[in-house]
């Protein structure tokens, strides 16, 4: 199936860098949200993003400050932003990127249905939620897949390409090779907690994130540790500020209610988010942030 037109849907953390990707491969891209504020922060992204990536190319005298300038508008002109579904009427392929709740994707996913053409497939953009349930609110279960990008998603390359019970081999297959259109690398992998990545990547913060509760070693000297080794370029606590404490604490309930105590919830960042703190998006978290 060839993409001509997509959509993202939901402009937060990841949608914003996912409508970038997607327009930076030539496609044009309408991106949704429902309050102005949202789209307007996502397509700021966007442009940030892009800027960023032209300003290297200048540096390096590969282009003109001109052309980069010029790259910037072409690129931005392909992301439509919007607040309609109409605008979704002729889009083939659509990645969700709404918060990570099941009531909110399968509302989402059941207004997908109804705004979108038949043929169009409906990906998800979810951390670990059940790709069959969320396909059980559409009339097109064979169509809805999991798409999976990490944070940031200008640059980490890897989608996981996440089959649900009812996903037709040809839906996971469009995914597949839309991954690769838009220069990323698919991973293919069935529906389970944590799919291949996060079941990795949280085992490793679980410990660090037990050890922080249990010693009281403040987070910011785990995380200076961490990136002064280069064992990552950042530590698990200033990661999750960065991709949303409300994610992450979701994400690690899951496995600890998956996998047993082989996972950790922390028990800082349960109080950051019962406090309404989630990160960078919301000015505090483990750190506090300006503007
Ligand atoms: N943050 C990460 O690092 C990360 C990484 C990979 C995957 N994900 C997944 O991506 C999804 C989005 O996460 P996020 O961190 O970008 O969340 P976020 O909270 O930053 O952004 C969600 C956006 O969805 C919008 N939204 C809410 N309801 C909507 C609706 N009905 N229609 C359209 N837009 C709606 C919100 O206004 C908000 O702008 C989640 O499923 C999450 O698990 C997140």
């Amino acid at each position: 199936m060839f993409v001509f037109k997509a959509a993202v849907v939901g402009a937060g953390t990841m949608g914003g860098e996912i409508a970038q990707v997607i327009a930076a491969a030539g496609v044009p891209v309408v991106l949704k949200d429902i309050d102005q504020r949202f789209v307007d922060a996502g397509l700021a992204k966007a442009r940030e993003v892009t800027q960023g990536q032209v300003a290297k190319l200048v540096a390096k005298e590969r282009i003109t400050a001109e052309q980069a300038e010029a790259q910037v508008e072409t690129l931005l002109g392909r992301i439509q932003g919007t607040l309609a579904y109409e605008d979704l009427g002729d889009v083939d392929f659509v990645v969700e990127a709404v918060p990570e709740k099941m009531a909110i994707k399968q509302t989402v996913f059941s207004e997908l249905d109804a705004a979108t053409p038949g043929h169009a497939v409906l990906a998800s953009n979810t951390s670990g939620l059940s790709i069959t349930e969320i396909g059980d609110a559409t009339s097109r279960p064979d169509k809805v897949v999991g798409f999976h990008f990490f944070w940031p998603a200008s640059l980490m390359r890897l989608i996981e390409v996440v089959e649900g019970d009812e996903t037709s081999p040809e839906t996971a297959q469009a995914a597949a090779a839309f991954a690769q259109a838009i220069r990323r690398m698919p991973v293919r992998c069935g529906e389970c907690p944590g799919f291949v990545v996060n079941r990795i990547l949280m085992s490793l913060a679980a410990e660090m994130w037990r050890y922080q509760d249990e010693s009281g070693v403040s987070a910011e000297a785990i995380d200076e540790y961490v990136a002064d080794q280069k064992l990552a370029p950042m530590g698990p606590f200033r990661l999750a500020d960065m991709t949303g404490l409300d994610t992450g604490l979701k994400v690690a309930r899951d496995m600890v209610e998956a996998y047993g105590d082989r996972f950790y919830v922390h028990q800082g960042m349960e109080a950051l988010v019962a406090a309404g703190h989630l990160g960078r998006k919301s000015g505090k978290g483990f750190y506090a942030y300006d503007g």
